[in-house]
């Protein structure tokens, strides 16, 4: 089975895949990881973030292993992390290089030690549309600026970070428009997609709605 969960950061994507993984007994694959990698790989060889030849150059350089080296690094979760992953993210040539990554993953998926999983739940933004528009089951999961800003802030609080509200808005806002505004792959749902709007949903509630839906799926 093959489920893919898309919609903007902040949203819940993250903690209902996991859940789902967790139930269905699937592979779990967070391809923001991959353009958090690409965003790490410039940062850390000092290139300009506007450089899509060397944006291009490492995506091409990346393989699975490597990223989950560089998800250890400080920075791969930080804002400045996030930033560098927004922007790299918006070229297609960099895109169109982590394709086969992604896509591979689902003809061997792998659980995170190493053992072989019968299915992958992937979680991003246009994998429903662009990575797996084949996917038996497609979720896009929203919630509004406001309440998406909301939990990243009290994620940053419990880690220590010192961004103010405002703040942490103003960075949603902008890779909602970065993440619309790409040419290749704009963050819509599949024609095909269960839409969820988490906004004034816990997250059992929102696990709840997303079981049922699959339930339904596989009679
Ligand atoms: O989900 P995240 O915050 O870890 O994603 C990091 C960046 O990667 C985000 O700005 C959007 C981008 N991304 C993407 O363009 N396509 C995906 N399938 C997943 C993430």
């Amino acid at each position: 089975m093959i489920i893919t969960v898309d919609g903007p950061a902040a949203a819940g994507k993250g903690t209902l895949s996991q859940k789902l993984a967790d139930k269905y007994n699937l592979a779990y694959f967070d391809t923001g990881m991959i353009y958090r990698a690409v965003g790490l790989m410039m940062l850390q060889n000092s290139f300009d973030l506007n450089d899509v030849a060397s944006a291009e150059n490492m995506a091409a350089q990346l393989s699975f292993s490597k990223m989950l080296e560089l998800s250890k690094d400080k920075d791969f979760r930080s804002a400045v992390g996030g930033k560098a992953a927004s922007v790299v993210s918006s070229y297609s040539g960099v895109r169109a290089r982590l394709l086969d990554m992604q896509r591979n993953f689902a003809k061997n998926p792998l659980f995170a030690d190493g053992k072989p999983a019968s299915g992958v739940i992937y979680d991003g933004r246009d994998t429903g549309t662009v990575v797996c528009p084949h996917a038996d089951v497609k979720f896009f999961i929203t919630a509004s600026p406001e309440v998406r800003a909301q939990r990243r802030y009290d994620e940053f609080l419990q880690r220590g970070g010192d961004m103010s509200f405002q703040e942490v808005l103003k960075d949603v806002i902008a890779r909602d428009e970065r993440d619309a505004n790409r040419k290749d792959a704009p963050m819509i749902p599949a024609e095909d997609a269960i839409l969820l709007d988490t906004s004034a949903m816990s997250i059992d509630e929102v696990f709840q709605k997303a079981v049922a839906f699959i339930e339904e799926k596989l009679k």
